[in-house]
């Protein structure tokens, strides 16, 4: 059976080091303070950002949060975000995405400074994921905590190492890629239209899922021993709890594949926690750059 990657047991340690250093830092008279925001009233943005703004505190951080109108216009996020640019109690910034049809994201994220963008969206932070200096960037929260899980397992150097990453999305698939990269696998990016892909998935070393299409990644796609990434948060009807129940699964089919994979990140418990994790990490790091 596959070693279990506890993304709980990670996150709380990452965590418990963050809280650490902003002790430190707030000694010096430096609070880092982050800065959520939330248009509209969708369930799981609120669970999300709920749970961004309690960890910052716990973290020990100067943490805002912004919960603005469904109809809110788009100059007024952009106002707000130019008066979180401009205050220098506020290190991080993160917009909760998805945004209402009114507000085009692209515009909102390229006016969140690059040194305040915790989130590693503005085309700034991107271009140096992309180019391999990562190192002076903010990077996305979730590849940099599947990051973090692989090197555990694996180490920093992955030459040698095939890696597949399914789904090319700007948050995860991509800067994924990039980082793997980085660290010398040897990389292929799949996506809804590549042919033959459980013949692909069976080539990786390091599989990472990140499609939102529930356990779709079945056992027989995974070569013996690799090491697997579930990126996947998918809620889905489970009438064997009663009527009405639901659970979370991931993009992996975690009862087969624990069977064949060497290690495996479960459902919950696994990246989930390491972005959040990920996120008071960035902050930190913005907080400890502005200390200079
Ligand atoms: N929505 C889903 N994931 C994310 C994330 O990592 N950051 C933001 N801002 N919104 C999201």
């Amino acid at each position: 059976m596959a070693r279990i990657i506890d993304g709980k047991a990670l996150a709380a340690e990452t965590t418990g080091k963050v809280a650490h250093h902003a002790r430190d830092l707030s000694e010096k008279g430096i609070v880092p303070g982050l800065a959520v925001v939330l248009v509209g009233e969708d369930p799981a943005s609120q669970v999300y950002v709920g749970a961004k703004s309690k960890r910052a505190k716990e973290c020990g951080f100067h943490s805002v949060q912004h919960d603005l109108a469904a109809d809110t216009p788009e100059n007024e996020l952009l106002e707000l975000i130019a008066r979180l640019n401009a205050d220098p109690a506020i290190h991080g910034i993160l917009v909760q995405l998805p945004l209402p049809e009114q507000i085009d994201p692209d515009r909102v994220i390229q006016a969140i400074a690059p040194k305040k963008d915790v989130d590693g969206f503005h085309y700034m932070n991107v271009g140096m994921v992309a180019t391999g200096s990562a190192g002076r960037a903010f990077v996305p929260c979730t590849p940099a905590g599947a990051m973090l899980m692989i090197e555990r397992e694996l180490g920093s150097d992955l030459s040698g190492k095939n890696a597949v990453v399914i789904g090319r999305s700007n948050i995860v698939g991509k800067p994924m890629a990039s980082l793997l990269l980085a660290a010398n696998a040897t990389v292929t990016i799949a996506h809804s239209r590549t042919g033959d892909l459980p013949t692909l998935a069976r080539s990786a070393d390091i599989l990472v899922a990140a499609v939102g299409r529930p356990e779709m990644v079945r056992g027989d796609w995974i070569k013996p021993g690799a090491t697997v990434i579930d990126v996947g948060i998918n809620r889905i009807d489970a009438p064997e709890r009663g009527e009405g129940k639901t659970r979370l699964v991931g993009d992996v089919a975690y009862a087969e594949a624990e069977r064949v994979a060497g290690a495996i990140t479960p459902v919950p418990g696994g990246v989930g926690p390491m972005t959040i994790a990920m996120l008071m990490a960035n902050t930190l790091a913005s907080a400890c750059r502005a200390a200079g």
